[in-house]
């Protein structure tokens, strides 16, 4: 069945180094329905030419080894553009009008991608109900947002209200591009394909998690979102607590979007809610030196580029197992990994008596060095009982196989298909702003904790080491 992506928000960065190469790559792989179309919509005045050449080079340019100039001819045969702006009553029946033309079958599917500012995501998707563009009596109608899905509990409830009077909660795709890396997704497979993990995937036996995701960038030219945002909401109330629900969530009945979302939500209901001083002693915050210098940043800016949480899941499985949350901008360098520290031996027989065994641990590195690591200690040769650390290491790359497709190329396929598993619910965005909110309004209060400066380069401010020998434990900082 040939169905319809209809990306607004056209001229963007995304559309044309993520969206347009992903689909691109599903083509070349033979994904794409056949026939199916991508119909561009944005302000700017192209012709469908104008715009196919465009993309052509970005597509050549971020669409891998995939790039043959006979492949995208063929793709770009499909590639259509329509000029129209949100606000514009009369463009959204313009649109309507377009996509019969181009639409040879009338029970065709649609995607529509909000890949617009966040601001106009309500307007846009009114203007798709008023030009009845959200009917799908004939055929599927689907619409992917895109983050940031509000910027606190309020508006995520407002747009999700304004949301659910045009699309049914079924029709909506919540885009957290994390939950479409294939070593986000293996964590599922390492959980629930094996039994040797899940029996001490527990309280019992898991001393503490940390959930890092630093990276080396800094904010660049996107100091207009970033300073209105800072880290807690560009990254932790989606990427890192997504990142903690799979690692803590029980196994669904099934691999099936509601099962798996209804125990996501679960572990976002277990989160203890901080409360007076807990707002001090388990969060961090900094901000990399230069930050102030960057153009468009306020001079007084207090906006985080690195916080730290220590969460809590009060449930059967995890109580009293902290996770502690990490990210940064300015980093050493760009990594993702999730370490689940298991507890020590509890009486050390042999070896060095003063030395803590530091292996015991899982490192599921999503990126960049895809992969996951056991480590364990075993004995030094030729010693008496001495013992040292050594690793059992995974890698997806010399493991072969396929190439680690992006995230994008999953999503969109996923969007198409219908199956909404690695996509956010109403209810878990909404869940994920009710823990990040009080925190945000903590740090505007006068009981905020300091705001570390932090050369870039380094793991964050140089506080972090000791607030977290404080919690007895070590921050596994490895590249
Ligand atoms: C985005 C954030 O959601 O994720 C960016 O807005 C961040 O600030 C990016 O750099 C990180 O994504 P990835 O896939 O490069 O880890």
């Amino acid at each position: 069945m040939a169905d319809t992506i209809v990306i607004f928000g056209a001229s963007g960065d995304l559309t044309s180094r993520k969206l347009v190469p992903a689909l691109f790559r599903l083509f070349v792989k033979g994904r794409w329905p056949e026939g199916s179309r991508i119909v561009g919509v944005s302000r700017s005045e192209f012709k469908h030419e104008e715009w196919r050449d465009s993309l052509r080079t970005m597509t050549e340019k971020f669409g891998g080894e995939h790039f043959t100039a006979e492949a995208w001819d063929k793709f770009a045969e499909n590639i259509f553009y329509q000029a129209g702006d949100i606000k514009n009553q009369d463009d959204f029946k313009a649109l309507a009008e377009f996509l019969k033309t181009v639409e040879s079958d009338a029970s065709a599917g649609r995607v529509y991608y909000l890949s617009t500012m966040p601001q106009l995501y309500e307007e846009a998707i009114q203007q798709l109900g008023k030009a009845g563009l959200a009917d799908d009596t004939n055929g599927y109608r689907r619409v992917i947002i895109e983050k940031p899905f509000g910027t606190d509990l309020a508006t995520a409830q407002a747009l999700n209200c304004s949301i659910h009077s045009v699309f049914r909660e079924d029709q909506i795709y919540r885009i957290d591009h994390y939950l479409g890396k294939e070593t986000v997704q293996n964590i599922f497979a390492l959980r629930f394909a094996n039994s040797i993990f899940e029996p001490i995937w527990n309280r019992n036996y898991v001393d503490h998690v940390q959930i890092t995701v630093a990276e080396e960038v800094v904010i660049g030219r996107r100091a207009g979102y970033y300073d209105t945002s800072g880290i807690l909401r560009d990254m932790f109330q989606n990427h890192l607590l997504q990142l903690m629900m799979i690692t803590a969530m029980e196994p669904p009945a099934r691999y099936d979007a509601a099962l798996v979302r209804d125990e996501k939500v679960k572990v976002l209901h277990s989160v203890r809610k901080m409360l007076g001083s807990d707002f001090a002693n388990n969060t961090m915050r900094g901000q990399y030196e230069g930050y102030l210098r960057e153009e468009g940043v306020p001079k007084n800016s207090q906006t985080e580029t690195f916080a730290v949480l220590k969460l809590y899941c009060d449930n059967w499985r995890w109580k009293g197992v902290p996770f502690f949350l990490r990210s940064g901008k300015g980093m050493s360098c760009r990594t993702t990994q999730i370490v689940v520290q298991f507890k020590n031996v509890p009486h050390i027989l042999f070896g060095e008596k003063t030395r803590t065994p530091v292996g015991n641990r899982l490192v599921i590195q999503v990126q960049p060095a895809e992969g996951i690591q056991l480590h364990f200690e075993t004995k030094v040769p030729d010693s008496e009982m001495k013992t040292r650390t050594s690793t059992m290491d995974f890698s997806f790359q010399q493991a072969g196989g396929a190439e680690l497709p992006d995230a994008y190329q999953r999503l969109l396929l996923d969007a198409m298909n219908g199956d909404a598993s690695l996509f956010a619910r109403s209810d878990e965005v909404e869940l994920a702003w009710g823990i990040i909110d009080p925190i945000i309004a903590a740090w505007k209060s006068p009981a905020a904790p300091s705001l570390f400066p932090y050369p870039t380069g380094l793991w964050g401010p140089s506080e972090a080491t000791p607030w977290m020998a404080e919690q007895h434990r070590e921050w596994f900082d490895v590249c």
